[in-house]
């Protein structure tokens, strides 16, 4: 199973859900049965580590993310991957855009896995850190459901 989570930019929203669904993965007793990554729809960032506010809202939940490096969503991803989820609408009209006709991935919103469905979780890029610690409540949220979506598929 792999599962890849997208947001415009990837130094924020999807580099914390990355780090976020690794611990919980860790702490379900999943992590050698699920893959995942993260990556943004666009490619100002790439090759960046994650901005220095979600690091640090990461690392006072005892999550590093220091290390995760940016990309950007390709075509490749959704033959890759069988979980593509995106942060907010905007990411999953991109994402549709690109998918290939022949692709079987799930395309859709991670806050449906939390649920709230068509939930989003706002951009923090040009906010205060109160908006990284909100990304890190909903993305926590959406975790546990998702690890209780991948069981029951199993
Ligand atoms: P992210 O946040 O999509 O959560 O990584 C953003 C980061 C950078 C920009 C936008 C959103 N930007 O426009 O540079």
């Amino acid at each position: 199973m792999k599962v890849l989570f997208v947001c415009l930019g990837n130094i924020c929203r999807s580099p914390t859900a990355e780090g976020v669904f690794r611990r919980a993965l860790e702490q379900a007793g999943m992590a050698g049965q699920v893959e995942i990554d993260s990556c943004g729809v666009g490619n100002w960032h790439v090759g960046k580590a994650p901005d220095a506010r979600a690091q640090q809202a990461a690392l006072s939940r005892g999550i590093d993310i220091t290390a995760l490096r940016a990309r950007q969503l390709s075509a490749q991803d959704f033959v890759d991957f069988d979980y593509v989820l995106g942060m907010d609408q905007d990411n999953v009209s991109a994402m549709r855009q690109l998918k290939p006709a022949n692709s079987q991935a799930h395309v859709g919103l991670l806050l449906d896995f939390a649920g709230t469905p068509g939930g989003e979780v706002p951009d923090p890029y040009y906010g205060g850190e109160e908006g990284f610690e909100n990304v890190l409540n909903m993305i926590e949220a959406a975790s546990d459901g998702l690890i209780q979506h991948l069981k029951r598929e199993r």
